[in-house]
């Protein structure tokens, strides 16, 4: 004890000397804090390694190779095939059981057995029927070349889900069916004006692994708009009709909104 205590006397002599500096006093206190720091080694030794040792173990997880941790689609080539509208209709047109047209201006015949009955099952189911969604649906039809016989109205979102879902047990000619499910959520059902704001819900039979086409920690930038993740969902979720049926949606939505007189006014 004793023997400690005079060492420490000993040191403080010389430090004490230059202490009427603002240098010197500045190097006092730098002087005690390291002997407060090796008093409390273990403390000072855990404060700095605990932090520093996290930082590298999230490193190390993010730079070992096969790591699920890693961007999936780093974008060292972004280089990609453009997926155009035309790419979109035909795609839509082919897995509804048509046969794309190049030659009037892209336009999509559906194929009939000898009996005169369409190849394929397709319906699009819609609701709820309200003046406003029946004029949408009118121009929905129209450009996904789908005929009044192709349609069918439901009430609810639970009911369009019904009959979505049974898609897959009405396939015919090996030609599987092709539902579509769309439902506006609307306030007001009487009415043809459009609605402030569009809120719908889309379905399509099909499930897709959404978590391989948007994986975690994506790198945002250009992606491989017709690749084929772990069997094609990617390339079906873009290709398959979503896209180019919230395209047609939307612009439908638009033209209506275009129309109406209050928004004339306005854009005036
Ligand atoms: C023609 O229609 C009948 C009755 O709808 C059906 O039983 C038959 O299988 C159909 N034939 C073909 C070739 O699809
Ligand atoms: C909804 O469907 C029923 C029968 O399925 C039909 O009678 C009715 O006219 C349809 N409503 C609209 C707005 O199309
Ligand atoms: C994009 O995906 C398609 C289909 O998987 C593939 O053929 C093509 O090479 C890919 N393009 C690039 C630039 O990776
Ligand atoms: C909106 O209306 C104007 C005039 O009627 C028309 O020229 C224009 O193409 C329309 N725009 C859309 C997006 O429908």
């Amino acid at each position: 004890m004793n023997e400690q205590k005079s060492k420490f006397e000993e040191e403080t002599k010389d430090p004490l000397k230059d202490g009427q500096t603002y240098f010197g006093k500045f190097r006092l206190l730098m002087w005690k804090n390291i002997i407060l720091r090796k008093r409390h080694w273990l403390l000072s030794f855990l404060e700095i390694g605990i932090p520093t040792g996290l930082m590298c173990l999230i490193l190390f997880l993010r730079i070992i190779p096969g790591s699920k941790l890693l961007p999936q689609e780093v974008t060292t080539n972004s280089i990609f095939r453009v997926g155009t509208e035309i790419d979109l209709r035909k795609q839509l047109c082919e897995t509804s059981g048509g046969k794309w047209n190049w030659n009037s201006m892209g336009k999509c015949n559906y194929r009939y057995n000898s009996n005169n009955s369409e190849l394929g099952d397709r319906i699009l189911f819609w609701g709820p029927p309200t003046p406003f969604t029946k004029n949408m649906i009118n121009i929905i039809q129209k450009e996904i070349f789908f005929e009044d016989e192709n349609l069918q109205n439901v009430s609810s979102i639970e009911e369009m889900d019904d009959y979505v879902d049974a898609s897959y047990i009405k396939a015919s000619n090996s030609i599987s069916a092709y539902y579509i499910g769309i439902f506006f959520n609307l306030e007001d059902l009487e009415t043809e004006e459009p609605p402030v704001q569009l809120d719908y819900d889309l379905r399509r039979q099909k499930f897709w692994f959404t978590g391989y086409i948007y994986p975690f920690l994506e790198v945002p930038g250009p992606r491989n708009y017709t690749t084929s993740v772990s069997g094609g969902e990617a390339a079906s979720y873009n290709m398959d009709g979503f896209s180019i049926i919230q395209t047609i949606i939307d612009r439908a939505y638009m033209q209506l909104l275009n129309g109406t007189e209050d928004n004339e006014e306005t854009f005036r």
